[in-house]
């Protein structure tokens, strides 16, 4: 498949040169300059602490090299200055296109201005870059539908809504808490928007109970998607909202490491034995741990997001974009990034509860059943 691309992409390299014959060259350009064989990419990823980002990295780089082209992938231990000055290394040495998935989406204006200036392309990988008008095109997944489904997830868990996502009749009350992810994460805002979308209905009527009342956006955000911050939240509230006897009967986390943190609170509370049952735990990423977590009765679901498909198709639009080829996208309307929508290249989520670990995760080898057993 990828010689096929790289076919194509000679193809359209051919007729980029013979474009740029025609119109006298446009050197500096280095959509259509036609040496861009073997250029250098910078691929700046936010921290290895969570296994997506490694993977999401490795997909990237893979194919990226075997298009023939050199791969500067810097790792930036969540933090700030790191990443910025590792973009601007990339800048410096000459990069052609950078591919971002940032810490903060709204820290790197500068940087990004300097790559327009240089002519560099910028392509934003799975959070969106905000607050500038120099971001070239978003690679992701559909994330206000990912919120969708981890809040129909948390009423499937508790027997709100059947499998379809029909109303049971079941009324609760269920005491919930809260989590989102890092409010510098233009995603954290979407899954929240997406979650809401689903609860609120069933906060109002009562069917759902918040014992802290925190449900604000900036009351439950978790700065930089840390577990640790995330287990002494839910420590706290246990502490605080949960003394009297009253349980935990489930918890909204949008992404795994939250949700290992949140479950080593409430296991630590004395949850998940003498018949006091785990919360109903949602996540995202179909991570090993979660997953194990989820075979074993623990966390009950995550979302799947196929990180070598988003790597596959940073790398093809790096590979268009450097033979003066549109290239392809499935969404412009909406990921504005309050200065421009950004074209988009967006790809679906997939609910992963006990039921489909083996179908969707394990048999289209995004992990292996030796990860899990180990
Ligand atoms: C988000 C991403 C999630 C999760 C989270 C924490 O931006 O969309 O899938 O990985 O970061 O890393």
């Amino acid at each position: 498949m990828r010689a096929k691309k790289v076919l194509g992409g000679l193809v359209a390299l051919g007729l980029a040169m013979s474009l740029t014959a025609c119109s006298g060259g446009r050197g500096s350009d280095s959509s259509d300059s036609g040496d861009n064989d073997g250029a250098l990419i910078g691929v700046a990823m936010p921290t290895k602490v969570s296994e997506r980002w490694i993977a999401d990295g490795d997909a990237v780089k893979a194919d990226l090299e075997k298009a023939g082209y050199e791969v500067d992938l810097e790792y930036a231990n969540n933090d700030i200055p790191t990443q910025v000055k590792q973009i601007s290394n990339m800048i410096t040495r000459g990069a052609k296109v950078l591919i971002i998935a940032s810490i903060d989406g709204g820290s790197l204006s500068d940087q990004l201005d300097a790559a327009a200036k240089a002519g560099i392309k910028v392509i934003s990988y799975d959070r969106l870059l905000t607050g500038s008008k120099n971001v070239d095109y978003y690679v992701s997944f559909d994330n206000f539908k990912v919120g969708v489904q981890q809040g129909t997830s948390l009423l499937q868990g508790l027997g709100v809504v059947d499998a379809s996502g029909k109303p049971t009749g079941k009324k609760g009350p269920f005491n919930v808490e809260l989590f989102a992810g890092s409010s510098d994460d233009n995603n954290a805002h979407l899954f929240y928007d997406g979650a809401m979308s689903v609860l609120k209905p069933y906060i109002d009527d009562k069917t759902l109970v918040v014992r802290s009342g925190q449900t604000a956006f900036n009351q439950i955000a978790i700065l930089r998607w840390d577990p640790a911050t995330a287990k002494a939240r839910m420590q706290n509230l246990i502490a605080k909202s949960y003394s009297g006897g009253a349980v935990v009967d489930g918890v909204l986390s949008p992404y795994d490491g939250l949700s290992l943190g949140i479950l080593s609170a409430v296991t630590g509370a004395g949850y998940g034995t003498g018949g006091k049952k785990l919360p109903v735990v949602t996540g995202q990423d179909a991570e090993v741990p979660s997953l194990k977590s989820i075979l074993a009765g623990q966390q009950y679901s995550t979302i799947f997001k196929d990180t070598r498909k988003l790597g596959h198709q940073a790398a093809t639009m790096t590979d268009d974009l450097l033979n003066g080829k549109e290239p392809e996208v499935n969404d412009t309307k909406t990921y504005d990034n309050k200065v421009k929508v950004v074209p988009s290249y967006l790809f679906p989520p997939v609910v992963i509860t006990k039921e489909n670990v083996q179908s969707e995760v394990i048999a289209s080898g995004y992990h292996t059943q030796a990860e899990l057993d180990k």
